[in-house]
């Protein structure tokens, strides 16, 4: 991080601009809308900073910076296209460990200024500390198209209510959880007074069976897909945002995990690496546990939660404990690995079938029943089998699939270091023994992996 976003609280705070320009101008709109106290110090001020002081928005120190201009300031902004002012300006301010912003100038700047999304009180600011303006314009556009106009009503309401929320529902945390389900239920935009009405009824005509409502914990099953954080699903996010601790797997990676609510508790509890191995059970015993105690406990899982996920072992247990609980599907990995890599699973000729299976080995050997899977034009996608590679090609050919059957094994699937192998029954051991592949890896056997771009190149 290059730098850390806060928020400053301006109001009738002193300010000074260098600078009396168009430059000048555009610091000085934002910071007025946040209610500085502003004095421009310039012997010159162009016309629309000329009727800001005509007005009274902001004062004019009609000559050239000097540096007791400094004395009794919050903030300080250098917009002048003068560099050695602006230099001096940094400098001096410095001296001081008085925040500046140089114009245009970061390596001068102590502070630097956000792109803004306002929707007061509430407020987004992105920033690329100054490196792609264009990504930060791009962020803007996406957020501003996404973030609904009624937020900031809703925002100025909650505010409204806040001291009648903590009498009401004197416990923080309920209190979270009950706002959360108001703000989530769409009862009210707020554009209306019988819309206001229908927000006090639900937060205050019946606060005990609010309460009631949110002190039941309940598990939320969710597939995160294969890696790339762009493959969640809405439905994934916005729970993720909603729970209070998670227990999730080896196969979820960091960035998935930096899309999780900040404040909510994390707990590895994956059978491999990261710390020790979690037994089914004990996952099984602690979703129980933890939702009894009145947590949403989101439960994430790599993929899908129903595909090799034993996500069918913790429902049973919560069904079994009546534990209110919801399942999201996930992009499985053979979804995930055939989009990245260009394979489609099923294809009109080439293949009118499509299978997932375990190539988990025992002792070195795969044990499936192999003839079911022998005759062409079928794809079969291996799910944890690299360890059982040279068993599952032995015993295709060994049952008739033809040895030129074209083979895929991808690693990392969907994430930045995706490698992508590429050969048929005969050689694909050969060739992934040459290679240092690394885990998860998933195995596409069938005549669709002849379709991926670049596969004739590769073979
Ligand atoms: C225990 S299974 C879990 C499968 C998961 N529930 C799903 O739907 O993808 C783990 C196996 O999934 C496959 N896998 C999961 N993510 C993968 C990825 N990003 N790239 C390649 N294979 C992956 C590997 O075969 C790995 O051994």
């Amino acid at each position: 991080m290059d730098y850390f976003p806060l928020s400053f609280d301006l109001k009738q705070r002193p300010c000074l601009v260098v600078g009396g320009g168009e430059i000048a101008r555009r610091k000085i709109e934002l910071i007025l809308r946040a209610g500085a106290k502003i004095t421009v110090v310039s012997p010159l001020l162009n016309q629309e900073l000329e009727t800001l002081r005509a007005q009274g928005a902001i004062d004019h120190i009609e000559r050239k910076f000097e540096e007791q201009d400094l004395d009794g300031i919050y903030l300080v902004i250098s917009a002048t296209e003068n560099t050695s002012v602006n230099e001096r300006v940094s400098y001096l301010a410095n001296q001081r460990q008085l925040p500046v912003n140089v114009v245009d100038s970061p390596d001068l700047s102590t502070v630097i200024f956000p792109a803004i999304i306002d929707r007061s009180p509430l407020l987004i600011s992105i920033s690329s500390g100054g490196k792609a303006p264009v990504m930060v314009r791009k962020v803007r556009e996406l957020l501003e198209a996404t973030i609904p106009q009624h937020f900031a009503r809703l925002a100025v309401y909650l505010g409204e209510v806040r001291s009648r929320m903590k009498q009401t529902y004197s416990d923080i945390d309920e209190r979270r959880k009950v706002t959360e389900n108001f703000v989530e239920s769409g009862v009210a935009s707020l554009t209306s007074a019988a819309d206001r009405d229908a927000a006090e009824k639900f937060l205050f005509a019946d606060p005990k069976a609010r309460s009631q409502e949110v002190s039941q914990g309940e598990v939320y099953l969710v597939g995160a897909g294969p890696g790339d954080p762009d493959l969640l699903t809405l439905r994934a996010l916005q729970l993720m945002q909603k729970a209070d601790i998670v227990l999730y797997d080896n196969l979820v990676s960091e960035q998935i995990l930096d899309r999780v609510r900040r404040d909510a508790s994390r707990e590895y509890v994956g059978k491999l690496g990261r710390g020790a191995f979690t037994a089914q059970e004990t996952i099984n015993d602690k979703l129980v546990r933890l939702a009894k105690e009145g947590n949403r406990v989101l439960r994430l899982k790599g993929g899908d939660p129903f595909i090799f996920g034993r996500g069918g072992e913790e429902i049973e247990s919560l069904i079994e404990c009546e534990i209110p609980f919801q399942v999201v599907p996930g992009i499985t990995a053979a979804s995930g690995c055939a989009a990245y890599t260009g394979i489609p699973l099923t294809h009109r000729e080439l293949s009118q079938s499509v299978r997932f299976v375990t190539g988990h080995p025992k002792d070195g050997h795969v044990e499936l029943e192999w003839r079911e899977f022998a005759h062409k034009n079928q794809t079969i996608v291996f799910y944890m089998g690299l360890g059982g590679l040279k068993s599952i090609c032995d015993q295709l050919i060994s049952h008739g699939r033809a040895a030129t059957t074209p083979v895929a094994v991808i690693s990392k699937g969907t994430l930045p270091d995706q490698i992508t192998i590429v050969g048929d029954l005969e050689n694909i051991y050969d060739r992934i023994t040459a290679h240092e592949i690394s885990r998860p890896t998933l195995i596409i056997v069938g005549e669709v992996v002849s379709l991926m771009p670049g596969f004739d190149a590769l073979i």
